[in-house]
């Protein structure tokens, strides 16, 4: 069989300039239904069984400190339906504590968090849950430092981070090259007739939509780019090699090789919410 020929749409960037990921960040701006148009895996992480172990979690909490209110932080919430399976389950399985967990369900997609309030998935919980945009990465956490508990489900993997490789003393980043195949059809439907494009009359346009956020086109035309992966020896002077908190990471493996991805901005967002946190919130986890 012939390879077909396969035309660059974006050379070689890290991962948080790649158009994949650009795609995805924007894709949240519509709402829940990104769920399903995307097939973003929801049914585990927000389910009665993963509901029953932040139970585990809710009841430790409540047997260690005896507090009245209990006050649940979730950031990232997507649909918030985890919060709603918790707090069905807390009532169904008459746990003492049940009216006293108090929800506050973040998103930093407005349209998210606006759909979930006017959903009526929470009517019959209507004084327990409280909802907040929240930016975990940018926003600060002085007010939600009376929280005891702080959910983050599929969280770290939707913000921007890099793919590291350390190989012995070596760091080498992957980086990704965006391409499209021959017979690929660029359609943009936002004019009429739709403007139907091949080969090398794509990427201007493509890059132009990217650039006015254009997400029906992007993410439609996106299912047919190929990402391809390539390692590159990190300098010295990147900023992710001179990174403090990249640098205490290493020194704990000095000898090890292993892949990872890293962001300094999730490091810092969570040295910044433990900071905020009372002492007590910080002690379990599961
Ligand atoms: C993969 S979904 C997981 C949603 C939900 N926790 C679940 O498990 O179904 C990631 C969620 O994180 C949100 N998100 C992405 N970046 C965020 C950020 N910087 N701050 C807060 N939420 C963010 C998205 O809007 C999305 O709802």
């Amino acid at each position: 069989m012939t390879k077909k020929k396969q035309y660059i749409l974006q050379d070689y960037v890290s991962r948080p300039d790649s158009i994949k990921h650009h795609i995805s960040e924007l894709s949240w701006n519509r709402g829940i239904e990104n769920f399903f148009l995307e097939n973003v895996p929801f049914s585990y992480s927000t389910g009665l069984d993963y509901a029953d172990r932040i139970i585990s979690l809710i009841h430790k909490h409540y047997l260690l400190n005896k507090k009245k209110t209990i006050k649940v932080l979730e950031i990232g919430s997507g649909s918030g339906l985890l919060a709603y399976r918790i707090l069905y389950l807390l009532h169904k399985q008459k746990r003492p504590y049940a009216k006293h967990v108090q929800f506050i369900i973040t998103d930093f997609s407005e349209a998210i968090i606006n759909q979930i309030k006017k959903g009526g998935i929470f009517s019959d919980f209507k004084d327990q849950v409280s909802f907040k945009v929240l930016n975990f990465l940018t926003d600060d956490y002085k007010s939600y430092s009376s929280c005891d508990i702080v959910l983050m489900t599929y969280l770290l993997d939707s913000v921007p981070y890099f793919h590291l490789h350390k190989k012995g003393t070596k760091l080498y980043e992957t980086k990704i090259q965006t391409t499209f195949d021959e017979d690929y059809y660029y359609v943009d439907t936002t004019q009429f007739p739709p403007l139907i494009l091949k080969q090398d009359q794509v990427k201007d346009h493509f890059l132009n939509k990217l650039k006015q956020k254009d997400l029906n086109t992007l993410s439609r035309s996106s299912r047919n780019l190929d990402e391809h992966y390539k390692q590159f020896l990190l300098h010295k002077d990147s900023p992710i090699y001179n990174s403090p908190i990249l640098k205490d990471f290493l020194a704990e493996y000095t000898d090890k090789s292993f892949q990872f991805n890293y962001s300094e901005n999730v490091c810092i967002a969570l040295n910044n919410l433990f900071a905020a946190l009372p002492k007590k919130c910080n002690d379990s986890h599961i």
